[in-house]
């Protein structure tokens, strides 16, 4: 793994996604007020219908589909997804609504400059259907991670995590809308952590400003 990540970064990223693309939109007004200091240079989705490039065409960003339908392995998907990044000088991949598991074909090669958010307070609940999880179990807390991507899923290290309180009566849908507005604030800050080079991933794990993060990465305020 490299540990020199970022030291030779222009600020490209390329954002990869299969729906909605809320968390791409947050980058594009990120970017567009300055919060962010980084240049979307691709968006890519597996999924032709994907709303998100919809925005990013909105935004004049170059925009790509690789179907994984289209690959009998998810080896094969995942070279032709590490081919079209190689093609751009992309500095972080960021993860956003990106609903494929990938291998380490792709991982390895991004591996300490690939992000994604899950949401859940990981360690708890990787996988899906997180927030009914939290509600099923009487948990008082939802809420969503920023972290590394490594090739166990959704297991890398935390980086950033915001939590959102559980209502008496609430439902998944509503939690989910009340964690996607954390989510539009930590995850353009996580980037922007990166590519000011102050967020890395070592083999010692993620750290910030050379201080190692602790289990559940910075805890946003809530
Ligand atoms: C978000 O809830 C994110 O946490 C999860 O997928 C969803 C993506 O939403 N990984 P959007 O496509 O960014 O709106």
């Amino acid at each position: 793994m490299t540990d020199t990540v970022g030291s030779t970064s222009n600020g490209n990223i390329a954002i990869l996604i299969s729906g909605t693309g809320s968390n791409l939109q947050a980058f594009i007004d990120a970017v567009a007020s300055g919060q962010l200091q980084a240049k979307i240079s691709l968006v890519i989705s597996n999924n032709p219908d994907a709303a998100g490039l919809q925005r990013a065409a909105d935004a004049g960003i170059e925009t790509l589909c690789i179907n994984h339908r289209e690959y009998e392995h998810r080896e094969t998907f995942d070279a032709a997804l590490t081919n079209a990044l190689q093609k751009h000088d992309i500095d972080l991949v960021i993860l956003a609504g990106f609903m494929r598991i990938l291998t380490p074909v792709f991982i390895e090669p991004y591996l300490g400059r690939l992000l994604n958010i899950h949401p859940s307070l990981l360690p708890k609940y990787p996988g899906l259907h997180t927030h009914q999880r939290a509600i099923d179990a009487g948990d008082d807390e939802a809420g969503v991670t920023v972290h590394f991507v490594t090739p166990e899923l959704d297991s890398g290290p935390p980086v950033i995590q915001a939590r959102v309180a559980i209502g008496e009566g609430d439902t998944a849908v509503a939690l989910a809308a009340r964690v996607n507005v954390v989510e539009h604030k930590i995850y353009p800050l996580a980037a922007q952590w990166f590519l000011q080079r102050r967020l890395r991933l070592t083999n010692e794990g993620a750290s910030l400003d050379g201080e190692a993060l602790p289990e559940g990465g910075v805890q946003y305020p809530q």
